[in-house]
C-alpha cells in the first residue's frame, strides 16, 4: 500500500471509530461535545500505537504497551473511555482552550488529544513514571508533530513543575486516594478528572477545588491500570469457586478456607418487583449500596467472574467485572443480574448461607429505597484527611490516606455544584 493509501484508510477507520463512540455516548445517554469530537477525528492514533496493525489502532479499546506477568503496567487508553473522561473535563470548565493540563500516565496520543483542545494558547505536560513509556511517548509526540507537550518521568504522587499550578489534571491511572500534591497544583477553582476507588469501585469523577476541597462535578463508570509508586496500594483477590473472586480493598481480611464453599451452599433469592425506566444508571446504585451496607454488615465485598464461571450458572452477578456483594457471618449475598419478565426489568439479590433469604431480601430493600428515591447519582466530597467529623457532610464517609471522602445521595441527581 503506498503512504497515500495508508493515510486515507487510517483516516476512514478513525471517522468510522468516531462515529462508534458518538454512538456508544448516545447509548449511555452522553452528548459528544464538538471540540472533543473534533479532537478524536484529528489525532492519528496509529502513530502512538507503533508495531500493531492500522485496524487495531482503530479498535475501540486499550492497546496494552507493557504487561509484567498477568498484569498491565501501561497502555494506550481505550478511546471511548478517553472521550468520556475528555468530555467531563471540558464540561467542568467550559472548554479547554488556552487551559494549562497535567496528564498523569502517559502514552502520547491523550496528551495529543489534550493538545488540539487547548489550541496553541494552552500548555500540555504529561508524566510517567516508567522511562520506556515517556521515551515512547515523546518520540510519537514528535512523530505526529505535536512538539509543545512537555513530557516528564516521575512519581506524579509528588508535585510535578514546583511553582507551577494547572487548570485540569487528568489522572490515567487507578488511583486508590487523592494525594495533596495533586490538590495543591491545580488552580482555584481547578478541575481533576481521576479513576477513584471508592469501596473497591473505579468511576472517573471530575473534581472541582473549592480551597482544601474537591467536589464532584461527574462521574462515569471506566477500569484503569493502578497506580504505581509511593500511591500504589494493592487489590486482592480471594477465590470462592473455580473462576468467582472476592476484591478485597485495602486492609480487608477475609480467611479463604470460609469462603471457599460459599457458591455451593443452596441459593436464594429476592427481587424488587420493579420496572427500570430505560437507561437507569445501575453504577451508581452499584455504589448506593456499599454507602449503606458498610454499616450493617461485617464485609462489604465486590465479586467478579470469569465468563466461563457465568455460563456455568454456578453465579449470576449483575455485571462480571465487579458487583456488590456482603459477607456476614458465613451468609453471603450479591446484586444479581436483571431479570426480565417479559414487560420489565426487575432488580434482584442472590443470596448463600444460614441467613440467606434475609440477607437477599436487606440487600433488595435497599434496592428499591434507592428506586423509591429517584435513582440518585452520588456526589463525591474529597477532605483532607485532618477534617474533624463535624465538618464533613452530610454522606457515607471512607478514610483514605491522605483523604476523608465522603459519598452523598440527594434525591437531586444534579452533580455538586460549589
Ligand atoms: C493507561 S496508561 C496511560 C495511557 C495514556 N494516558 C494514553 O494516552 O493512552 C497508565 C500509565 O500510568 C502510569 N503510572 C502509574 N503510576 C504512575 C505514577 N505514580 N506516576 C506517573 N505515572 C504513573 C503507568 O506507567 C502507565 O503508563
Amino acid at each position: 500500500m503506498s503512504s497515500v493509501d495508508t493515510a486515507s484508510r487510517a483516516e476512514e477507520l478513525r471517522n468510522a471509530l468516531v462515529d462508534t463512540i458518538i454512538a456508544d455516548h448516545e447509548a449511555k445517554g452522553l452528548a459528544m461535545r464538538a471540540d472533543v469530537e473534533r479532537a478524536l477525528r484529528t489525532v492519528p492514533r496509529e502513530v502512538f500505537t507503533p508495531g500493531v496493525p492500522v485496524e487495531d489502532a482503530y479498535a475501540n479499546k486499550a492497546v496494552i504497551t507493557i504487561r509484567c506477568g498477568p498484569e498491565t503496567l501501561s497502555s494506550v487508553s481505550a478511546p471511548y473511555l478517553i472521550a468520556e473522561m475528555l468530555g467531563q473535563a471540558a464540561d467542568a470548565l467550559g472548554g479547554l482552550e488556552g487551559r494549562d493540563v497535567l496528564e498523569i500516565g502517559s502514552g502520547g496520543y491523550n496528551a495529543a488529544l489534550i493538545a488540539e483542545l487547548v489550541g496553541p494558547t494552552g500548555r500540555v505536560t504529561t508524566v510517567d513514571i516508567l522511562p520506556e513509556v515517556t521515551d515512547r511517548a515523546a518520540t510519537c509526540l514528535a512523530a505526529a508533530g505535536y512538539n509543545g507537550v512537555t513530557v516528564v518521568c516521575a512519581d506524579a504522587e509528588h508535585v510535578i513543575e514546583p511553582g507551577r499550578r494547572y487548570d485540569l489534571i487528568i489522572v490515567t491511572a487507578g488511583a486508590w486516594d487523592i494525594p495533596p500534591a495533586w490538590r495543591e497544583q491545580l488552580t482555584d477553582d481547578g478541575v481533576i478528572v481521576v479513576p477513584l476507588r471508592t469501596f473497591g469501585m473505579t468511576r472517573s469523577w471530575a473534581l472541582r477545588r473549592s480551597g482544601d476541597r474537591l467536589v464532584s462535578q461527574s462521574h462515569r463508570l471506566c477500569g484503569f491500570v493502578s497506580m504505581q509508586g509511593d500511591g500504589a496500594h494493592e487489590m486482592r483477590y480471594v477465590d470462592i469457586a473455580d473462576g468467582v473472586h472476592l476484591r478485597l480493598d485495602q486492609g480487608q481480611q477475609v480467611d479463604p478456607a470460609v469462603v471457599a464453599g460459599l457458591l455451593t451452599q443452596p441459593r436464594r433469592e429476592a427481587w424488587a418487583g420493579v420496572s427500570l425506566p430505560p437507561r437507569t444508571v445501575l453504577a451508581d446504585l452499584d455504589l448506593w449500596l456499599p454507602a449503606r451496607l458498610t454499616r450493617e454488615v461485617a464485609e462489604f465485598v465486590v465479586l467478579s467472574a470469569q465468563e466461563e464461571a457465568v455460563q456455568s450458572g454456578i453465579v449470576a452477578p449483575a455485571w462480571r467485572f465487579g458487583t456488590p456483594a456482603a459477607l456476614d457471618e458465613g451468609t453471603f449475598s450479591y446484586r444479581s443480574a436483571l431479570r426480565w419478565t417479559g414487560g420489565m426489568f426487575d432488580l434482584g439479590a442472590y443470596a448463600h448461607g444460614p441467613e440467606a433469604a434475609a440477607a437477599a431480601g436487606r440487600l433488595v430493600e435497599h434496592m428499591l429505597a434507592w428506586v423509591d428515591a429517584g435513582s440518585p447519582a452520588p456526589v463525591l466530597h474529597v477532605l483532607p484527611a485532618r477534617t474533624p467529623d463535624g465538618d464533613l457532610p452530610e454522606g457515607a464517609v471512607l478514610d483514605k490516606r491522605h483523604s476523608r471522602l465522603v459519598l452523598a445521595f440527594t434525591p437531586d441527581p444534579e452533580e455538586g455544584t460549589l
